[in-house]
């Protein structure tokens, strides 16, 4: 496997392998992988002719009082992971090389990117098209690699593919659970287990609403109250119902929607959703995937 740390060297590496008709399945990571990384990772080797990841924690996206200093890098551990998955190529830039002092451009996808993690994280979405938009371009992928863990993100990065006229295939990939139903985070490691027990109730209420939708229920009122109920151990940041598309709020599941949560433990924030789609009764909470 390539360790690339410049972005002229992965460009030309890219180009080389374009030249030679090869697909380019990209994965972009801010490292401290899990199995959910790792089935994007498997995704990409699988449909492309050569799998590519990034690792880098991108500072543009947190705020201040974030967590970018004390977020896990462990570096040698998450290469050999990538390794195994089969992975042609990592790309490791440094913070200096992507963002000089006087770096001065930054990419805003408007209205997507607003409400839900962008109303609690104000920088996080232009942090991450720009960063994004700069892996792009140095890895020039045929097809990425997104969970829908982070489903705003997936939101906002195909929003921007088309509106930029990219020509990147976006591929959103299931969410993968631990065996109790707690989606796979990098921030999980934070979370001792006092904080990881109440944890469960994101994804319990997340499965209570899903239950509900396919047995026919469709109002967001009933289906957000059942869940604030749920979730009342926790601090709730937001629980919402928007359409899958362009995640603005809906009151009523017509077309494929996400219902999406987030919750402050005294240990991390975490997000979880489920998405639905009332034309074919299709839940993509992907309960018991774990690895
Ligand atoms: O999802 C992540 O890990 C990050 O937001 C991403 C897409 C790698 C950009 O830094």
């Amino acid at each position: 496997m390539k360790r690339i740390q410049h972005a002229d060297s992965m460009r030309s590496w890219a180009e080389e392998q374009r030249s030679l008709h090869k697909t380019i399945g990209f994965v972009p990571t801010m490292g401290a992988l899990h199995a959910g990384h790792l089935s994007l990772a498997d995704a990409a080797v699988r449909d492309n002719d050569l799998g590519v990841a990034s690792i880098f924690v991108n500072p543009t996206q947190f705020s201040p009082h974030e967590d970018f200093n004390q977020y896990p890098r462990p570096l040698e551990k998450d290469l050999a992971k990538l390794e195994a998955a089969g992975i042609a190529a990592v790309y490791m830039p440094t913070v200096v090389a992507m963002y000089p002092r006087d770096y001065s451009t930054y990419v805003n996808v408007d209205n997507v990117s607003e409400g839900l993690c962008g109303g609690s994280r104000p920088h996080f979405f232009r942090g991450v098209a720009t960063v994004v938009t700069k892996l792009f371009n140095a890895v020039k992928p045929h097809r990425a690699y997104f969970g829908q863990k982070d489903a705003q993100q997936c939101a906002v990065i195909k929003r921007m593919v088309r509106d930029l006229d990219m020509g990147i295939e976006i591929v959103e990939m299931p969410i993968v659970r631990e065996p109790d139903g707690l989606a796979m985070s990098s921030r999980n490691a934070y979370l001792t287990s006092e904080d990881r027990k109440r944890a469960l109730c994101l994804s319990r209420a997340l499965f209570d609403a899903e239950k509900k939708l396919k047995k026919g229920e469709r109002d967001g009122e009933v289906l957000m109250r059942g869940i604030r109920d749920t979730m009342r151990d926790v601090e709730i940041d937001y629980v919402a119902l928007v359409d899958a598309e362009t995640m603005q709020p809906v009151r009523e599941t017509i077309r494929p929607v996400v219902l999406a949560v987030a919750a402050f433990l005294p240990t991390a924030r975490l997000i979880d959703n489920i998405k639905f789609d009332p034309n074919t009764d299709d839940a993509g909470s992907q309960r018991g995937s774990g690895r």
